[in-house]
């Protein structure tokens, strides 16, 4: 079978595709032959070496999110059965509950081997069923972007319907959060650098757009489109570069769901305090939460946005395809 691995990493030049020998399953154990994955701004993080302090291991396979159809199960394993289609989890060991230290060593694609291989291993209970009007490029989408989405805005600071959500920019997680609070009966605030992009969303449901370029000041035009409330809540994804200005666009009591790590910058933190802003980390999510997610994706219908699908053979122009950021929503490799 053949397997994209990582150097050291430093750099795409360190991606590299092999022969390798596939392997029977261990007890316990599924053999699912990948069928696509999906990239997210984390794998650029990690070729660059700018991801995870170390703990990436050297001969990486990248990529945390695919989808794929089961082939073997190993002696024991009851959950699935040789046909079906599945995704892997992020964390490999966060079932439920809070997350612990020993789920945070189990993320595929970075402490430990990812999915862009023809084939893979994985523990049972680090599976879930796919939707079944999910193509395997579409279901891709979902362990990482989509889950973060859902657990920003359904778990512990649950999106009522009639409230405002604020999301940032276009990419995987802004998508999936504008499509599910937009499902979910929510008023969508969304930015981005771009005009053409913001009709994107638009077409996708949300309802009032901002160009963060034309506005840079873009708390400003937040609060004017919410007649001085502010918003119930803001998916941040910018890092702290623009959470002074997602707290600023919060209202009295509103929830910050923070995400991302693309922007630097320094922030005073008694604005969060003023106005009892709650600041609440986000990372990916537990298998619970995407069997919970699936659930309302299959029951709606709900279709993720794919920008641009690459063959396996393409798998280093999607990295830069996702680095050059013209994206709206997810860019999928196809594996068979
Ligand atoms: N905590 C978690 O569990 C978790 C999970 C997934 C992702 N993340 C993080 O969340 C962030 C987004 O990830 P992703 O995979 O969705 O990224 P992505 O698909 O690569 O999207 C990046 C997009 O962000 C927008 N952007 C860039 N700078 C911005 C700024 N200053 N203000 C507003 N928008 C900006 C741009 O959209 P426009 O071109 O439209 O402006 C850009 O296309 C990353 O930092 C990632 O590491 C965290």
């Amino acid at each position: 079978m053949l397997v994209w691995r990582l150097g050291k990493t430093g750099g795409l030049e360190v991606l590299r595709l092999g022969e390798e020998a596939g392997k029977r399953p261990e007890p316990g154990e599924v053999r699912v032959r990948m069928r696509a994955a999906a990239l997210n701004y984390r794998d650029l993080m990690v070729v660059e070496g700018r991801y995870g302090r170390g703990t990436v291991p050297p001969d990486l396979v990248p990529l945390s999110d695919g989808a794929g159809e089961v082939v073997e199960t190993g002696a024991g394993v009851t959950r699935f059965k040789p046909g079906e289609r599945v995704a892997g989890t992020f964390f490999q060991g966060w079932i439920g509950g809070e997350i612990s230290p020993v789920d945070h060593a189990r993320a595929l694609g970075g402490a430990i081997d990812g999915v862009l291989a023809e084939e893979r291993l994985f523990r049972e209970d680090g599976l879930v069923a796919i939707p079944d009007h999910l193509s395997f490029e579409e279901a891709a989408t979902l362990p990482c972007a989509a889950l973060t989405a859902w657990n920003a805005l359904f778990t512990a600071r649950r999106l009522r319907p009639g409230e405002t959500v604020l999301v940032l920019g276009t990419g995987g997680v802004s998508t999936f959060a504008l499509q599910f609070a937009h499902a979910a009966g929510a008023r969508v605030i969304a930015t981005s650098s771009s005009d053409a992009k913001l009709e994107r969303m638009r077409a996708l449901g949300a309802t009032d757009l901002i160009n963060y370029r034309s506005h840079p000041e873009w708390e400003k035009e937040v609060w004017r489109l919410s007649s001085g409330r502010g918003v119930d809540h803001v998916v941040e994804v910018g890092g702290a570069g623009t959470l002074p200005r997602s707290v600023a666009s919060a209202r009295h009591g509103g929830a910050v769901h923070l995400i991302g790590v693309l922007t630097g910058g320094e922030i005073d933190p008694t604005a969060i305090l003023r106005r009892s802003v709650t600041v609440r980390g986000v990372f990916v999510g537990s298998r619970e939460m995407f069997e919970a997610m699936n659930r309302m994706i299959a029951f709606s219908g709900l279709r993720p946005v794919i920008d641009r699908v690459f063959s396996f053979a393409e798998a280093k122009d999607a990295y830069r395809h996702l680095k050059a950021a013209g994206h709206v929503g997810k860019v999928v490799i196809r594996i068979a």
